[in-house]
């Protein structure tokens, strides 16, 4: 696959001076208790979020940051002084005082900043979705197993305590055979305002938005603030929900399984709740064919918050679940935490259990692995098989047909 990806560049927007696939040495090799310097690429909520995450560490510095748009340059130095802010990416990279670098740029940018990074030597922490399309995931897959880097990607649930408790009750037997797996994701918001919607700042005009790096290669077009800021709404630069939310559900659920990409995708639903212009569906129905006898759905609503989010791993001898913010029908109460129950039919002397592991803190296990060159929770493989299943549902829903993995490959190696 990776030998047809030729005219893949122009998914990705990459320099044609081919910098992505000259990896450099890294700068230095750290010790146990080296100090880490960091970057930070796209300055906005996640990236502020992390790089507050990154500083609360011990021993962990931010030297440089990259946003195009000058308001995130002035709230990420109200969070580190003495940091430099620019527009370009490439000028962060360029630095030798960079080891590692995160990115919570917009989805359609990933590939692009997760490439350049590899390139320049640097460690990588990116954000879910790993990138906007297959072809992108491809590529990068392809460059982080060339490189010596540590990846990962911000699917935190794959530091969570219950992954680790699941996979040891599936270790332990106490499942069976595992032939279905029901998840769910919801949200509310009131009435008229869209999931996801922000307003546009008084200074997002063009003079302070560098519109051309955002475009990264799309369509030439007048700088346009409203999607510049709700860039979630649109397919030219998002996934919608499916790369926002499923992505975290699919990966903790290939994790708990040890699944593979899955060999088919349908999904259905639309734009329902809040009709406020967006392109991408708020409510959705996906359904993802997995080898060996799985099929694992996933639904999701931006207009009931009843049942929060969670998934339910259905086992010939037992059931795990694990619920967030679900509400209990019969009790009304809301809780967080994962459970196993055995099935009468086939371990009738079987007990409930609650899971306990501690979740641990998935920034603290990327720094530590910068120092210790250990894989992180979340390697590149699993921010790799979740955004493949992503895409195959998004192509689902956008062609209205089943899709298989070979469909769906074969189209990203079109271009
Ligand atoms: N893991 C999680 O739980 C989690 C939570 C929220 C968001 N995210 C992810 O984080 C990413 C960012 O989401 P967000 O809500 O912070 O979006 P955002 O719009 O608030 O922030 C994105 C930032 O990137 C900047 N940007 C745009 N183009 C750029 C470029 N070419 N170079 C540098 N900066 C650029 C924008 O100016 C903006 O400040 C998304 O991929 C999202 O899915 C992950």
């Amino acid at each position: 696959m990776i030998e047809k990806t030729i005219n893949r560049r122009k998914f990705l927007g990459i320099a044609a001076s081919g910098a992505a696939w000259l990896a450099c040495p890294p700068d230095r090799v750290l010790g146990a208790n080296d100090r880490v310097r960091i970057g930070l690429i796209g300055a906005g909520g996640r990236g502020q979020e992390l790089l507050k995450q990154a500083l609360a560490l011990a021993n962990v510095e931010c030297v440089a940051i990259a946003d195009v748009y000058k308001r995130r340059h002035d709230e990420a130095r109200q969070i580190v002084q003495g940091a430099s802010a620019v527009d370009d990416h490439r000028r962060v990279l360029d630095r030798k005082d960079v080891d590692a670098v995160l990115v919570a740029s917009p989805l359609h940018i990933h590939a692009r900043h997760f490439l350049d990074t590899l390139a320049a030597g640097k460690d990588l922490y990116c954000e879910k979705t790993m990138t906007w399309s297959i072809a992108e995931a491809e590529q990068c897959l392809a460059a982080a197993k060339r490189s010596s880097r540590v990846v990962t990607v911000g699917l935190q649930h794959q530091s969570s305590g219950a992954l680790a408790d699941a996979k040891q009750w599936i270790k332990d037997g106490l499942v069976g055979k595992i032939t279905q797996v029901e998840a769910w994701m919801s949200r509310n918001t009131p009435h008229g305002k869209g999931q996801w919607v922000r307003a546009v700042p008084p200074d997002c005009i063009a003079e302070n938005v560098n519109w051309q790096l955002f475009l990264n290669g799309r369509a030439v077009q007048p700088f346009n603030p409203y999607k510049f800021i709700n860039w979630r709404l649109f397919w030219e630069f998002s996934g919608g929900n499916v790369t926002e939310n499923m992505v975290h559900q699919i990966a903790w659920i290939m994790r708990a399984l040890d699944l593979t990409t899955p060999t088919t995708a349908y999904m259905s639903g639309g734009v329902f709740s809040e009709k406020d212009g967006r392109e991408v569906p708020d409510t959705i129905a996906v359904t993802l064919d997995f080898p060996n006898d799985l099929v694992v759905t996933w639904r999701s609503t931006f207009s009931n918050n009843h049942y929060g989010l969670g998934e339910q791993l259905l086992g010939s001898d037992g059931t795990i679940e694990r619920v967030m913010g679900t509400t209990d029908m019969v009790t009304g109460e809301t809780g967080t935490a994962i459970r196993y129950y055995p099935e009468r039919a086939n371990r009738p002397d079987g007990v409930a259990l609650r899971g306990e592991s501690p979740d641990q803190n998935h920034m603290a296990n990327f720094i530590d692995c910068v120092r210790t060159r250990k894989q992180p929770n979340a390697p590149v493989e699993i921010g790799y098989r979740s955004a493949i299943a992503a895409h195959m549902a998004n192509m689902a829903y956008r062609q209205k047909q089943r899709v298989t993995l070979e469909m769906a490959r074969s189209a990203a190696a079109r271009g």
